[in-house]
């Protein structure tokens, strides 16, 4: 959100309106006097007066809340944003930990807003500054930075204090940390209260007064911005039009804000002025066909959170009681079914709100959408639905945070029960548990090498709440360091204070230990190089062997991939993902620690090294293992994960062959807040999905066409970009769709192979393949369908090679380096196949070969 500028209007019409047309039972309270009310414009020489009537104080009047060793001001004399507030004029400088401290005379919810603006200044660069910003108890931003000098950034938590709050800037090593302005305000108790409804499950739960709420939207629907001077909380309603996904089908209503009552219990204009209730969305009947049409609103999150979404309502648009009666659903979930407004309020055109949590788990694709619709079956009363307002809230998570998963003692939170609120409502768990526990087996199996790593990482420990069962994170997370399960935090042996911090992302490694363990860091032992660093292979003491992946840290990308990879990786579980043991985040070092993978990247077994080649089966067996990986990743138990990067070198083949994804880095499991920051898209050349690159959308159909140029990889065995070829060779995604349209694909099969293919299997792979890279994401199968293509692939390729005896169909000796010759099984093949594909062993395309060294 940003901060709102807006045009001048006087406090004294707003109050006058509020005279002439009285609320009923409120008209005392409707001008709400914070007690604590701390307005800082930082940096600035002079108070700083707003035209909603509130006023700045100025830096120097202010410094008395101020412990920092040193610090520098900035200002400007304007800055090139239509609009901004002055308070984006003047900023702080922070080259050390700071802290602004402030006595709160009444403890209880607070308003804390922050104003950022890089401003700049001859030698600090702020755009590159990263910082850290906290509470006593919860973490608001953590490695904030941003991204360029025309941006503005306005943050606005609610955060539940004691008699002294503080904020806390924490530059990051060698880097800054500023502020443009400070807020910290009383907001009325009756505000957030402490229990909301459960969507799924459907359920009462309390215990919100101890969570950090951080506004994600807050949207005056049907109506215009409604700025600070216009809400006596001092708060920006934006209009709801860039959220509404068919504007087309909606119309807008509006009253004179004055017509609007408050019922006695419930809203008053604290909860929201009188200026949003008084306009709304509702079906345009004109422009719909379908009985049962919703209003949808679609708002990017961040999905690892969970978030309370208040709705306000009210009827503006029925002529008589009992006439509207409507559906309001949540990610696609039953919240209220037969929401009649006019029982509940016994007046027309009366405010009425209701709070949902959602729960991290129903975000899918990374949205948050609300939906209301007309109630099916009824027999009277209008086909209609309404909507006022919509609020989305962020709730701090496990770590006590709005923004990652480190605590305010810096420690890393992860764990598979990110989601307190799970705890709270009392999942039930029932199903999860026996999977869990299932998964747990093996892990704990694969973890049985005698020294190789500690007994209390087995993945039991995954099964337990992080913070035992109390209601809240704060009182349970400080009795979890008094006694944990796990021991003390504090390992008494290293006096390193990170050893066990997170039991669900496994061991933590000291730096001293990866040192010995790759000798060094020696480049003997480097056995990949990625965009992130360099990876070695290692072995730790105890002879187990690890690969460690080791963040160059100079890079903010990446940083921000090592913490994607972290917070990914500890939540994902699964036999065809690449699993994360351990981790470093020592002297600023970002070290992950992995299985080892001991048969390497795929491609290596498809061209390009002098290794046997993979059969028919096996090479199907290993894309069934990749797609069950992607297809976990997109639908599994997190949310839906998209991978970025799909491609031949980052599915690894374990000792036995098992196929496992690999490299998380470049994942995203949504677009984040910020809508208007577009996804950069990343990902490899060669796979990239046209779709996404031309719209910088991304959706899981991106990662199903990466999947299927993977698939061709693996049949035609050539690099997806071989510019030495023709050009209309060059892109084997282009090239192969070229040849499935003109019925010749078979002539681009690896030669090593074609003859031991049954042509079902064939068939039934390439049909797989094809639809994966249609033009348009909608068009191409889920993963789902895609696994169950290839699962039938290889039935059909069993089918016709029974006489072998399986295992040893896995690996074909390669007896020449042109890998020309036939092999046992395949003969075995040609002999069992009568069908036989129409590929002779001579069509050898000069790309596509195993080149020997
Ligand atoms: C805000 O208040 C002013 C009076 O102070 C009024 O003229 C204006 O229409 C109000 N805006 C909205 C969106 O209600
Ligand atoms: C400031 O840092 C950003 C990001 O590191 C960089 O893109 C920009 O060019 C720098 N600006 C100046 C003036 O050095
Ligand atoms: C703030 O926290 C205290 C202690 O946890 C609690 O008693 C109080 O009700 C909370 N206040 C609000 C407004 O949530
Ligand atoms: C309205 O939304 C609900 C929940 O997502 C859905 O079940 C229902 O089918 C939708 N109605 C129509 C007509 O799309
Ligand atoms: C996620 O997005 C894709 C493509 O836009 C869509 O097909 C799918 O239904 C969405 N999933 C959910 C749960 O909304
Ligand atoms: C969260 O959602 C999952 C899946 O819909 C559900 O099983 C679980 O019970 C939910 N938990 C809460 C607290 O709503």
């Amino acid at each position: 959100m940003k901060g709102g500028g807006g045009s001048p209007t006087s406090l004294f019409l707003f109050l006058s309106l509020l005279l002439l047309f009285h609320f009923p039972p409120f008209t005392s309270s409707k001008k709400y006097t914070p007690p604590d009310n701390y307005l800082i414009d930082c940096g600035s020489t002079r108070p700083t007066k707003l035209d909603d009537g509130r006023t700045f104080k100025s830096d120097h009047d202010a410094s008395g809340y101020l412990s920092t060793e040193e610090d520098i001001e900035v200002s400007v004399d304007s800055i090139p944003i239509p609009n901004a507030l002055p308070l984006y004029l003047s900023a702080r400088i922070f080259q050390q930990e700071s802290r602004y401290t402030f006595f709160i005379s009444q403890p209880g919810r607070h308003w804390v807003r922050l104003y950022f603006h890089p401003l700049p200044h001859p030698s600090i660069n702020l755009t590159s500054a990263v910082f850290t910003l906290q509470t006593d108890k919860f973490v608001l931003l953590h490695d904030f930075s941003m991204r360029s000098n025309s941006e503005i950034v306005f943050k606005e938590y609610l955060i539940n204090t004691t008699e002294r709050f503080s904020i806390v800037f924490k530059p990051k090593k060698d880097s800054h940390a500023f502020v443009n302005a400070i807020e910290v305000v009383s907001a009325p108790d009756s505000l957030i209260s402490d229990s909301a409804t459960a969507v799924s499950p459907p359920d009462t739960i309390t215990g919100l007064s101890n969570f950090a709420l951080e506004v994600s939207y807050r949207l005056n629907v049907g109506g215009p911005t409604i700025t600070p001077r216009n809400d006596t909380l001092s708060r920006t309603w934006l209009p709801d039009v860039p959220y509404n996904i068919f504007p087309e089908g909606a119309e807008t209503a509006s009253v004179e804000p004055g017509v609007i009552n408050y019922p006695g219990g419930g809203a008053t204009p604290f909860i929201a002025p009188n200026s949003v209730y008084a306009t709304a969305e509702t079906i345009k009947h004109a422009q719909v066909m379908q009985p049962n049409f919703n209003l949808t609103w679609k708002m990017s999150v961040d999905p690892s959170f969970s978030y309370l979404i208040r709705m306000h309502f009210c009827d503006i648009i029925s002529t008589s009681l009992n006439d509207l009666v409507f559906n309001v659903y949540i990610n696609g979930l039953m919240g209220v079914s037969y929401l009649d407004l006019s029982t509940l309020t016994n007046e027309l055109a009366t405010a009425y709100y209701k709070d949902f949590v959602v729960n991290a788990s129903t975000i899918r694709n990374g949205s948050i959408i609300v939906q209301v619709g007309p109630a099916s079956n009824l027999e009277s009363g209008q086909r209609n639905a309404i909507l006022n307002g919509l609020e989305v809230m962020k709730i701090s998570n496990e770590a006590g945070s709005l923004n990652g998963l480190f605590d305010v003692g810096g420690s890393y939170k992860g764990g598979y029960l990110s989601n307190k609120l799970k705890i709270l409502a009392g999942v039930a768990l029932a199903a999860g548990l026996t999977a869990m526990l299932f998964l747990g087996v093996v892990f704990i199996r694969r973890l049985k090498k005698p020294h190789g790593y500690e007994k209390r990482h087995s993945f039991s420990s995954w099964l337990l709440p992080l913070h035992g069962s109390h209601n809240s994170f704060l009182s349970s997370k400080s009795s979890s360091r008094k006694s944990s399960l796990f021991g003390s935090r504090k390992s008494k042996t290293t006096g390193y204070p990170g050893c066990f911090s997170n039991q669900g992302l496994g061991r933590f490694f000291t730096f001293h230990e990866l040192q010995n363990a790759t000798q060094n860091f020696d480049e003997k032992a480097v056995i990949g190089v990625g965009g992130f660093g360099k990876v070695y292979l290692a072995e730790l003491e105890g002879g187990t062997k690890v690969a460690i992946k080791r963040g160059n840290p100079s890079s903010e990308q990446g940083l921000n991939e090592f913490q994607t990879e972290i917070q990914l990786l500890s939540k994902l579980r699964h036999r065809h993902l690449v699993s994360l043991i351990g981790f470093c985040d020592e002297q600023s070092e970002m070290i992950l620690v992995y299985e080892y993978m001991a048969n390497g990247p795929l491609r290596d077994h498809l061209y390009g090294s002098t290794l046997p080649t993979l059969s028919w089966k096996k090479r199907l067996e290993i894309c069934i293992g990749a797609a069950r990986g992607l297809h976990y990743l997109h639908t599994g138990a997190t949310h839906g994960i998209i991978h970025r990067d799909v491609k031949t070198t980052n599915i690894l083949l374990d000792e036995n062959w098992v196929a496992k994804v690999a490299d998380f880095g470049l994942s995203k499991a949504a677009p984040m807040e910020q809508a208007h920051v577009s996804t950069a898209v990343k990902g490899s050349f060669g796979y990239l999905d046209p779709e996404y690159f031309r719209r910088q959308q991304l959706t899981d159909k991106s990662d199903v066409y990466s999947f299927g140029v993977v698939l061709f990889e693996v049949l035609c065995a050539r690099p997806v970009i071989n510019p030495k070829l023709p050009r209309e060779q060059v892109c084997l995604a282009e090239w192969a769709m070229n040849c499935y349209r003109k019925g010749t694909l078979d002539k681009i099969i690896d030669p090593n192979i074609a003859e031991s293919i049954s042509s079902e299997s064939l068939k039934k792979y390439i049909e797989a393949a094809e639809k994966c890279l249609a033009e348009f994401g909608v068009d191409r199968p889920g993963m789902g369908d895609v696994l169950w293509n290839l699962e039938y692939a290889l039935q059909l390729q069993e089918a016709a090679t029974q006489i072998d005896p399986p295992d040893k169909t896995c690996l074909i000796a390669l007896d020449e380096p042109n890998g020309k010759n036939l092999k046992e099984d395949l003969e075995a093949a040609a002999v069992n196949d009568n069908s036989q594909v129409e590929v002779a062993s001579t069509v050898f395309s000069p790309l596509g070969t195993v080149q020997g060294r």
